[in-house]
């Protein structure tokens, strides 16, 4: 067990820029083994700050990316078949629940509501896993923890998680990073003076206003670190910009073109 534990554990310490208080508050969450949900648009920092938290905590952790046709048997196990017989094999969540990890459920709302319900028992008062195909009932190790995020800008009415799973989390509103933070994490994260990293920013900032105005979501700051990277290697930062930051965002032509006049005012 502890050599599985092992094999989940994060060894080297994540770069993680606090935007607030939110360690501190995981810690009290974790604590007091509080399921938690962190919310927010793509690329602002949910899974970097889920590692960052594990490796603080010193817990494993155990990523799941859900999707429309994960099954509850995908997070919690199945039979194999294997030679003339079969064979349990233990899904991620109930990995986690034995070992004592962190299970982080990464778009959890993508997920069909019948496979969301598989977690109630495990966040509520009573800490347990039914593996009914089984017949095991299994009792959370007292270090395990469930975080689960998403991402509410794509939420619809179909796809929005119910009121009694809702309730059952603490929960986190992340964004992207204020401006000198983002600077901070471009120059860390890609090693380019913050000068230029300032400029990237600045340009971020500039697409993020054309929210709803033709683009159903901002330049992550995921992919602001790309176009850092890219310039950071030699590329030409109208290049780099055009590449990372406003090609895989939109294909409106009038919006790309608003963009590219951005990048040449910044980077004239
Ligand atoms: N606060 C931060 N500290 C350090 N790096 C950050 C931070 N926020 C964003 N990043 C950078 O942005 C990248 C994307 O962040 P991350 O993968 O955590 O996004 P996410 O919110 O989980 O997105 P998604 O919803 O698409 O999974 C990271 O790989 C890292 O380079
Ligand atoms: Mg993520």
């Amino acid at each position: 067990m502890t050599h599985q534990a092992d094999a989940y554990r994060i060894k080297a310490e994540p770069y993680y820029q606090a935007q607030g208080r939110e360690v501190a508050l995981f810690e009290a969450a974790y604590r007091n083994r509080l399921p938690v949900m962190v919310k927010g648009p793509t690329g602002c920092g949910k899974s970097r700050f889920v590692e960052y938290m594990a490796w603080k905590l010193g817990k494993p952790l155990i990523t799941v990316a859900c999707n429309e046709d994960m099954t509850a048997s995908d997070l919690v196990g199945r039979y194999l078949l294997e030679g003339g017989g079969t064979r349990w094999l233990d899904g991620p969540l109930t990995t986690a629940a034995r070992i004592g990890a962190i299970c982080y459920l990464d778009e959890i709302v993508e997920a069909r509501q019948d496979t969301t319900v598989v977690i109630h028992p495990l966040t509520d008062h009573r800490r347990v896993l039914p593996l009914d195909k089984k017949g095991e009932l299994i009792e959370a190790h007292p270090d395990f923890q469930l975080v689960i995020s998403y991402n509410p800008g794509y939420q619809s009415l179909m796809k929005d998680l119910k009121q009694s799973t809702k309730q059952r989390f603490a929960a986190f509103d992340f964004d992207y990073p204020e401006a000198t933070l983002e600077a901070t994490i471009l120059a860390t994260e890609a090693g380019v003076a913050p000068e230029l990293a300032a400029r990237l920013v600045q340009l971020g900032q500039t697409a993020r206003n054309l929210k709803g105005h033709g683009l159903d979501e901002g330049i992550s700051t995921r992919l602001m670190v790309y176009a850092a990277k890219l310039i950071r290697d030699g590329v030409d930062p109208a290049d780099a910009c055009r590449m990372a930051l406003v090609r895989p965002i939109t294909d409106d032509a009038d919006i790309r073109a608003t963009l590219d006049h951005a990048i040449d005012a910044i980077f004239a």
